[in-house]
């Protein structure tokens, strides 16, 4: 016993001075007294630790926490789950050489150049010594033991059990897991509440939490967790105003994840378990998938009518395809101008039962309005990307500018509709490269020019020294050389002058159709055949350039089912083509006119002649032409009612290959497929889409889309009609009704009634197959022309209608219906206003 106690004396005597030592050496514990110095690479043994609380639950450390950066930070870390509870220089690491230095005055942190990236303000008194408490809690304390400054006070993004969150302050989630800097979650206590937010806008409260109790309607001072409760705390320091019951635990560290959930963890033995999270459903965080992702069960998905192409490549994560198509505000003050791009702006309108975040926290900016009047409130607000309008209650909801994740909603009757607003991107390269554009256009005319110069030349000398007399070239005799431009070469349009189209069409007289390019008006030249003189009003500057060097292409392509361009004409800021002139018209004047009805035989001979000469644009010719325009008023019959195809080669001018997008809005809707609105780019199948579209009303002889007012039996087929008086206006679409009989089979109900059954049936049967086919909302999915030539010509099999890639026909045919009910009980009703509407409402799905 006594040697014992002696023997343990001795030892401890002897190691006395090594003890003293290590007492004088980081690590310290509970207090530090200045003036002190620490800086990482003083430690030869990497313990960057210099304080440790009494008991060592907690560290002080200036330490590098994220093993991929060389980064540095003043950490307080709960040392059994390696925890950072604090950082004092969050957003600004420093270097393995930076020091903390801690004086009379506070704490600092010096950098290698001296300067100073943080440190605590200026105090009252001098400092006496830093303690690291058992709570956690950093603090600097003067000669009386009195906090002259606390961490406790500055917090991050975790909150511990004792630290009080006071009315004001809040925490702020770190960007991502190696990252501690400051990201864009808050969680912060109001005098109501505890409201977590992304950018400002409001996603969680605690008093809305299921497993939250409010007790009282009094102003909260603080929030503050102990071993047992999460609480807002009222101003008198004893009310609690909002509680959640927890799990007990001594230990418990709550943080506002970088991913914006609040969790709040245990320590249990050796592990932290999860406790309390909010909010529980991670779809609820505003940016869970992203800008305009839609969050379902977990995982992201695209909303239904944005591009379907971005499903393939794994989701709306890849955001930036849909931010070509959908533009958001960042483009609007990039422009800086509202009225520059409001011509092309829309609405693409979201699917019923998606929800978002805001509209559970936000009150609407007006209630009782018509949606046009809420998208109106948007159109003129520049950081407005979109609305949700609730039609039962007329309420207004305006999107923030920062964009998040939408939610399906359980409800999905009740909840409003969203709209984003859009707008075709009309790229701002198009400004850049004005100049060099138009320049390199003149320089290729020129050289062009010069290359016809040439060749006529050329011709003429060989002409000359063959027939040196009886020159049969267009206009040849009366020309001087100064008027080489109007030769004519064989392979090549001619190039006509004004007088002569003035004089062909006695001063364009005789208007003979209009459309999405200008006014085409029936004409005689000189050799007395009789011409269409198309005078193009709508293209640019730029475009018209374009447009001369572009006749040059058109003119080459011939086939038997496309239009012939004979010549062109550019006339100071005028262009004009000139066409052969089909003397029958149009399919739209002859299937929805008062021609006589067209036979079956007929229809399908229209059909294939089509197809064939789309399969010509599309693989047959060099360049590839996509029409971007195929409707029944650019098919035009001859007297034998040859099919040729009008207008081709004139979207390309409108065409811009680097956004993949149509300048303007082209295309006549009804026949658009849905990608224009999407980010897929126009393909070939864009002109399938519309194609199967013509193919279908050619089977039942009337538009797709039927306007007509009930009670009035017999309007079918005869083209939109409508009564003044106070009859009903009902839409009949029928692209969903052929998806309907094509399911039963019942394919001769489809076709039109006027044949009276005098049809093949096998043969409706094939053009409503193929028809579907060619509408498959997925490009990819349709039919090549081609294919569809081969189809109908019996080479080969006619494809099956897959049902779930038309499901989108019963949307379209929804919306209808929708829109034509806004319009029941007016007087008058225009056809202009009904289609407008339409197109609207037909176009965003
Ligand atoms: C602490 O740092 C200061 C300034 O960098 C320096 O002047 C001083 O000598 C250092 N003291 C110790 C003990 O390292
Ligand atoms: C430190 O631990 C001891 C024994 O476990 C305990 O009695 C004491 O209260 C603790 N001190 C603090 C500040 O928690
Ligand atoms: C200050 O607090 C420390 C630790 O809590 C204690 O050891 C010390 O005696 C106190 N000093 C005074 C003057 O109260
Ligand atoms: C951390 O995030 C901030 C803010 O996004 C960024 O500026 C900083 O470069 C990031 N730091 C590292 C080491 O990646
Ligand atoms: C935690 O705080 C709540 C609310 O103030 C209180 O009712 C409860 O008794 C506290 N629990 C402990 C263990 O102190
Ligand atoms: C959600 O996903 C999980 C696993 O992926 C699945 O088990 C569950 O049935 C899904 N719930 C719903 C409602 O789709
Ligand atoms: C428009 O397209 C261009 C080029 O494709 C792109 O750089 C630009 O960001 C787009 N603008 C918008 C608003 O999407
Ligand atoms: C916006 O554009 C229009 C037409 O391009 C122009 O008249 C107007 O001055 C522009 N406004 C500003 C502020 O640039
Ligand atoms: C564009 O905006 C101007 C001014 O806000 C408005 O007068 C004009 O009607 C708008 N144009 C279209 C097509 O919306
Ligand atoms: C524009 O909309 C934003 C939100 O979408 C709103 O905060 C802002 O007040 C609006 N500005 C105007 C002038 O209405
Ligand atoms: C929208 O609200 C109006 C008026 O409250 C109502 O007549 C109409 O049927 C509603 N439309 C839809 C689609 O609910």
């Amino acid at each position: 016993m006594d040697s014992f106690s002696l023997s343990t004396f001795i030892l401890c005597y002897a190691l006395l001075p090594f003890l003293s030592f290590s007492q004088t050496s980081p690590p310290f514990s509970q207090s530090i007294f200045p003036p002190f110095n620490a800086s990482h690479s003083y430690y030869n043994d990497n313990s960057d630790t210099f304080l440790v609380s009494t008991n060592g639950t907690y560290k002080a450390s200036l330490t590098k926490p994220y093993s991929t950066f060389s980064a540095f930070y003043l950490c307080i870390i709960h040392k059994a789950s390696n925890t950072i509870i604090w950082s004092a220089n969050r957003n600004m690491p420093i270097s393995v050489t930076s020091s903390l230095l801690f004086t009379i005055n506070g704490l600092s942190i010096i950098d290698d150049s001296n300067k100073v990236v943080w440190s605590t303000p200026l105090l009252n008194s001098p400092v006496a010594a830093l303690q690291l408490l058992e709570t956690g809690n950093l603090i600097l304390v003067d000669a009386e033991n009195v906090s002259l400054w606390q961490s406790f006070d500055y917090p991050t993004d975790t909150l511990v059990i004792g630290q009080r969150l006071y009315v004001g302050k809040s925490l702020v989630s770190a960007v991502s897991e190696s990252n501690s800097s400051e990201g864009g979650y808050t969680l912060a206590v109001t005098s109501e509440d505890m409201v977590m937010q992304w950018k400002g806008q409001t996603y969680a409260k605690l008093s809305m939490d299921t497993e939250a109790y409010k007790n009282s309607n009094s102003p909260v001072s603080y929030m503050e967790m102990n071993s047992t409760s999460l609480h807002l705390v009222g101003g008198d320091g004893v009310q609690v105003v909002v509680q959640v019951l927890l799990v007990p635990s001594d230990t418990k560290i709550a943080k506002l994840g970088n991913e914006g959930v609040f969790r709040i963890n245990n320590m249990d033995v050796n592990n932290m378990v999860a406790d309390f999270a909010m909010p529980v459903d991670t779809c609820q965080v505003p940016f869970t998938c992203g800008k305009m992702g839609l969050c379902t069960n977990q995982t992201c998905i695209c909303p239904s009518g944005f591009s379907h192409k971005e499903l393939n490549n794994n989701g709306c994560v890849t955001k930036q395809v849909l931010e070509e198509t959908i533009s958001l505000p960042s483009a609007c003050t990039a422009r800086g101008n509202v009225s520059e791009f409001n011509s092309s702006t829309f609405y693409v309108e979201m699917q019923n039962g998606i929800d978002y975040f805001v509209n559970h926290f936000t009150e609407p900016v007006k209630y009782g309005v018509h949606l046009s009047l809420c998208q109106n409130l948007c159109s003129q607000n520049c950081s407005c990307p979109g609305i949700f309008h609730k039609n039962s209650s007329g309420s207004c909801y305006l999107l923030d500018y920062n964009l998040g994740s939408f939610v399906l909603n359980s409800d999905a009757q009740g909840g409003p509709l969203g709209y984003i607003k859009a707008f075709l991107n009309v790229s701002t390269e198009h400004k850049k490269h004005s100049f060099p554009m138009s320049a390199l256009v003149v320089i290729i005319m020129l050289s062009g020019l010069f290359m016809i110069i040439t060749m006529v030349v050329l011709v003429i000398i060989w002409l000359r020294k063959k027939r040196p007399t009886g020159v049969n070239l267009d206009r040849w005799d009366s020309s001087s050389s100064a008027e080489l431009e109007m030769i004519s070469i064989p392979g090549l349009p001619r190039r006509f002058n004004n007088e002569e189209l003035v004089a062909a069409t006695e001063n364009f007289k005789s208007q003979i159709g209009s459309g999405g390019f200008g006014t085409v008006y029936k004409g005689t030249i000189l050799d007395n055949t009789v011409v269409a003189v198309k005078k193009i009003t709508s293209l640019g500057d730029r475009g018209k350039m374009e447009f001369c060097a572009e006749t040059a292409t058109i003119g080459s392509i011939h086939h038997v089912n496309l239009v012939k361009l004979r010549g062109f004409c550019i006339h100071r800021r005028q262009c004009f083509l000139v066409y052969e002139y089909m003397n029958r018209g149009s399919l739209e004047k002859i299937l929805f006119g008062n021609d006589p009805v067209l036979e079956w035989p007929k229809r399908y001979e229209i059909a294939l002649g089509m197809a064939r000469g789309l399969a010509y644009l599309h693989s047959g010719c060099e360049p590839k032409i996509i029409h971007c325009d195929i409707k029944p008023e650019n098919i035009l019959l001859h007297d034998d009612l040859q099919v040729k195809i009008a207008d081709f080669g004139l979207a390309k001018l409108l065409y811009d290959e680097k956004s993949k997008l149509l300048t303007t809005l082209r295309g006549t809707r009804g026949y658009l497929a849905p990608e224009w609105l999407t980010s897929c780019g126009i393909t070939d199948r864009t002109d399938v889409y519309s194609y199967g579209m013509v193919l279908l009303e050619l089977v039942r002889g009337s538009r797709n889309c039927l306007f007509q007012s009930s009670g009035n039996e017999n309007g079918e087929g005869n083209g939109p009609s409508f009564s003044s008086t106070n009859s009903e206006l009902q839409v009949i679409y029928f692209p969903p009704i052929a998806l309907e009989m094509h399911k039963l089979k019942r394919y001769m109900e489809l076709a039109d009634p006027r044949l009276e059954g005098h049809v093949r049936s096998e043969e409706v049967e094939k053009l409503v197959k193929v028809a579907l086919c060619c509408v498959h909302v997925v490009p990819t999915l349709r039919p090549s022309m081609s294919n569809v030539v081969a189809m109908l010509e019996g080479r080969l099999p006619v494809g099956e209608p897959r049902i779930e890639a038309l499901e989108f026909l019963q949307l379209y045919g929804g919306k209808l219906n929708e829109a034509s009910r806004k319009l029941r009980g007016r007087d008058s009703v225009v056809e202009e206003e009904v289609r407008s509407l339409m197109a609207e409402e037909l176009t965003y799905l």
